[in-house]
């Protein structure tokens, strides 16, 4: 596995299929690479199927275990079976979706090769669903989590970014879970770095100590640095599994990351947070490939605690070291 100057192994991708996403979500990184919300239709710079596979085979190569599909939404892609068919069978494959397309594709996917499936829901109400996705139809959501767990996928996680207008319905949330087997709730703390709106974070802190009171368990795992709650289990039903992503201002959260992720026209991408280490894979010729993998991961670094460090006063600053790249 190739690693960073700062120890961290690269052990998983995450592949944009599309920026191109029928929902509309107010809170939306786009993968960090803002609002670029355009026409539904097929974009010619979407990576084909065959680019996409050749760079699964090649990162496969060095040790790449794990690939998670994205977008956008990764199922407005046509030929998304066909690339999930197609990706290395030594790799786990999972997806990011907002759930709409679901019904009626999950089987076919799961017979591709999928095997877990993340879906966007932030909240339990149809009204406060329809204000935050804006596009978004909340039945349908509902219908493609059940498909999915219909197909088999295990687990289906659901996808809540905790902030302002969705902090009020975690407890129906995490309710909800522990009431449905199959189900596992991620808490993502919102991030306002690429979005610009501050004013709707949330103390994440204050989420974490209402679910450690519910909680029957704890477990806290050191490799990501997440923390994970079971909640309501009884004597012959496990209950809900409550995980919090907390990466705002988490020195700890980037030290453990080991993935890189890839725009949909064929940029590798080695922070979630940052757009001056974007690198063309140009014509993605294996080769290509390859060396701009190799540089990619070399030159990764922590965003939290690197990139930008702590000043005196407790802000955080860009590090003199990335201030050219950063320009
Ligand atoms: N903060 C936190 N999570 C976000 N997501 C998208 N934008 C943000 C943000 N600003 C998450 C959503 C979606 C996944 C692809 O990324 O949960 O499911």
């Amino acid at each position: 596995m190739l690693a960073d100057e700062f120890g961290r192994e690269v052990s998983g991708v995450r592949v944009s299929l599309t920026d191109r996403c029928n929902f509309d979500c107010v809170y939306c990184h786009n993968e960090g690479l803002g609002d670029t919300r355009g026409p539904m239709d097929p974009q010619d710079d979407e990576m084909t199927a065959d680019e996409v596979v050749r760079f699964l085979e090649v990162v496969e190569e060095f040790g790449v275990e794990k690939v998670k599909f994205t977008g956008g939404e990764p199922m407005l892609r046509q030929d998304l079976e066909e690339i999930i068919r197609r990706t290395p069978d030594s790799m786990e494959v999972s997806m990011t979706t907002n759930g709409t397309f679901l019904p009626g594709r999950a089987e076919g996917l799961v017979d591709a090769g999928l095997e877990r499936v993340n879906v966007s829901q932030d909240a339990m109400d149809p009204e406060e669903f329809a204000a935050v996705t804006k596009s978004g139809a909340y039945d349908r959501v509902m219908e493609g989590v059940q498909a999915a767990l219909d197909a088999g996928l295990d687990p289906v996680k659901l996808n809540m970014v905790v902030f302002e207008k969705t902090a009020g319905y975690v407890p129906e949330m995490v309710e909800h879970v522990a009431e449905n087997p199959g189900l596992q709730l991620q808490l993502i703390e919102y991030m306002p770095e690429l979005t610009g709106k501050a004013e709707w974070a949330i103390d994440i802190d204050r989420v974490h100590n209402w679910l450690a009171e519910q909680a029957v368990e704890i477990e806290h795992r050191e490799m990501h640095d997440r923390k994970r709650y079971w909640i309501g289990g009884t004597a012959d039903d496990d209950g809900g599994m409550v995980e919090i992503v907390d990466p705002v201002e988490n020195p700890t959260f980037c030290a453990n990351c080991h993935r890189v992720r890839v725009t949909h026209d064929g940029y590798l991408k080695g922070c979630l947070n940052r757009n001056d280490d974007l690198k063309s894979m140009g014509e993605m010729t294996r080769d290509e490939i390859r060396e701009t993998f190799r540089e990619t991961v070399a030159q990764r670094v922590p965003f939290y605690g690197e990139y930008m460090v702590r000043e005196g006063d407790g802000e955080w600053e860009l590090n003199d070291e990335y201030v050219e790249l950063a320009d």
